[in-house]
Formats: structure tokens, sequence, C-alpha cells
């Protein structure tokens, strides 16, 4: 099949036979994913391949239960990765510069498109592939399990293996939805009734609204999701005024505290009555927190550092 007919033609595949790749494809299609176009030459990625039966199971099962990311022949993570820029940097001398956002932009970027690179070759190579989000359920989970460091967050699992199914392909919005040319038009009614009705096969009640309600609407995952990816890009080192250290210590007190108004929110719930900012002696930040009986004090470069520091003194750590 040309390269065209494959990408018109691919859907995902979730049932497969218990086989391995043939020899040789595995490196055919890593090397294809590490050719994907990269910002800057950067390659602001890594490619984890899962292949220890015991963490697969336990993937499939914070996945939400996807029996197919324990059965595939391959289960790869995709993740957005500065740590490694950042030792490199360090290597020879040079301290990385704090540019959090566009780090995680980039990083989600390249790993995407390395990541889309692995699944169309291993496609073009017969096998077929499922995107696993699911992963995104409980990510801080899945960051421990794969012992991920900071500057690293998983973008989403990816299973490969021989296709046991041949699914219809599933439907598409129409191309005048979905491409805009020189100004962004925005959507008629009618736009957005030609919307529905294209994708009501995507639905086994015949009606696009339901899947886009679970996953989207009030109450939907990824309302419950975003606490957690939060918490995650936090941990990581992706948020510009949140430090790491200051979200785990949150985080065991149960709270996804991902940025610092979520912070100054878990606290004040917390019984902590009072937080102040102020500016210390040499321009650093200076932070109090007031309890009834209790006051603890955190400084730090940045407002968000010292609150972290003060979350730090004022929340014993739970075993
Ligand atoms: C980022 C991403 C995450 C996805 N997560 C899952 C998943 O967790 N489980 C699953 O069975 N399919 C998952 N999918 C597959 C989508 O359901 C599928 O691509 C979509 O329904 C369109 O169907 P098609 O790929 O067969 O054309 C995911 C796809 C993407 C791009």
């Amino acid at each position: 099949m040309d390269q065209l007919t494959h990408l018109l033609e691919r859907r995902s595949i979730r049932r497969f036979k218990p086989e391995p790749l043939r020899e040789g494809d595995l490196e055919r299609i890593l090397a294809a994913a590490r050719r994907a176009p990269t910002d800057a030459s950067a390659q602001l990625y890594s490619i984890l391949r899962v292949t220890d039966p015991q963490l697969r199971r336990e993937l499939a099962h914070l996945a939400g239960d996807q029996a197919h990311v324990a059965e595939a022949a391959e289960f790869f993570v995709p993740l957005a990765d500065v740590h490694r820029l950042e030792r490199l940097l360090a290597h020879r001398g040079q301290a990385m510069a704090h540019w959090p956002r566009t780090g995680l932009h980039f990083a989600l970027v390249d790993a995407t498109l390395a990541g889309a690179h692995l699944a169309v070759a291993a496609e073009a190579l017969g096998y077929g592939i499922c995107w696993i989000g699911g992963l995104l359920n409980r990510p801080a989970e899945v960051a421990r399990l794969l012992e991920l460091p900071r500057g690293v967050v998983p973008v989403s699992g990816l299973v490969v293996g021989v296709p046991d199914e041949d699914p219809a392909p599933r439907p598409r919005l129409p191309e005048a939805l979905v491409v805009h040319e020189n100004r962004y038009r925005t959507y008629t009614p009618a736009d957005l009734d030609a919307a529905y009705a294209a994708m009501a096969p995507a639905s086994r009640r015949g009606d696009w609204l339901f899947v886009l309600e679970r996953y989207f609407a009030r109450g939907g995952t990824m309302e419950q999701r975003d606490p957690a990816y939060g918490f995650l890009a936090a941990r990581q080192g992706f948020v510009a005024d949140w430090p790491p250290e200051a979200a785990e210590a949150l985080f065991v007190r149960g709270h996804d505290a991902g940025s610092l108004g979520e912070a100054l929110e878990a606290l004040l719930g917390h019984g902590w009555r009072g937080v102040l900012f102020g500016r210390g002696p040499f321009e650093e930040s200076v932070v109090w927190l007031e309890h009834e009986t209790a006051a603890e004090r955190g400084e730090g470069k940045t407002p968000g550092e010292a609150l972290g520091r003060a979350v730090e003194a004022a929340l014993p750590t739970e075993e």
C-alpha cells in the first residue's frame, strides 16, 4: 500500500494477536520515530518502551483497565523531556534558563511528532496501533511507576501489535469545519449541525453529544483529570510560579495543587486562616502562613518558592 492510501485508510486497533513484531521491525519503527522533525534540533522527547509484563499490567490498570495495553506486542510511552537537555547543558558547564511554559509546549510537540512517526511507521509495516490517553487518568502515578525525573511528562501511551480485528473507519468532521483559509472563520449554527451529523456514527447511540459530554462537559472525565495533570506539571517543574517541592508538600496532604492559586485555596480550606506575602531585606520573597495557634515562615526567590517553603514547614509529611 502506498503511504498516502495507508494514511487515508488507517484506524485504531484494540485487539491484537499474541505475536511479537517481525524481526528488525522494532528497529525500523524506532528509527522512523527518531527522524521526526524537531524544533532547534533539540529533540525534547524520549520514548519509553515498556517490556516488563507486570509493569504493563499496572499501566493497563491505571489507564482504566484497557487490556490491549498489556496484550499488544509493544507498549510505548512517548515522553515530553527537557531533562536530557538540562543534563547536556550542565555537562558542558551551562545552566538551563527558566522557560517552563515554552519548555512544556515544545517538548509536547516534539514527543507527539516522534510518537506519530512511530505510529505511522508501524502502520506502514502492517501493524495496528492505538494511542492510550487513559494513561493520563492518574499521570502522577504513571510518572512514579516509570521513575520519570523532573522535566519529563508522559504524553500518552501507544500500543503496537499484530491486528486481530478489522474495524470500520471512524468518522471525521467535514473538511470545511477544520480547514480555514487566511482567517479563522467562526462557526454558524448550520456548521455545528453539520458537525454533529457527520460525527453521529462515533457514538453507539447515534449522537456525538453523548461522547462529547462524557469527556468534556461539566462532570466529565477531563474535568476530573485536570487537577491531576496540573499537579503532574507542577511536580515535574513545568509551572512557572509553583515549585515542585511545594506541589509535592500539598500532594502528600491530599491536594492536587498545580498552581499558586490552587495552593492558596487548599491552604485556606485546610484551616490556615491567612497567607501574607512580603519582601525581605535582600529583595527575597517572604511568606507567612497563619493558623489559629501557629505561624510558619518561608523564603524564596519568588512568592511561589517562598510559599512552598512555608507549606513544607507547616504541613507534616505523611508516611
Ligand atoms: C491522544 C489520544 C489518546 C487516545 N486514547 C485512547 C485510549 O485511551 N483508549 C482507546 O481505546 N483509544 C484511544 N485513542 C484512540 C481514539 O479513540 C481514536 O483515534 C478515535 O476514536 C478515532 O478513531 P480512529 O483512530 O480509528 O480513526 C486515543 C487517541 C489519541 C490521539
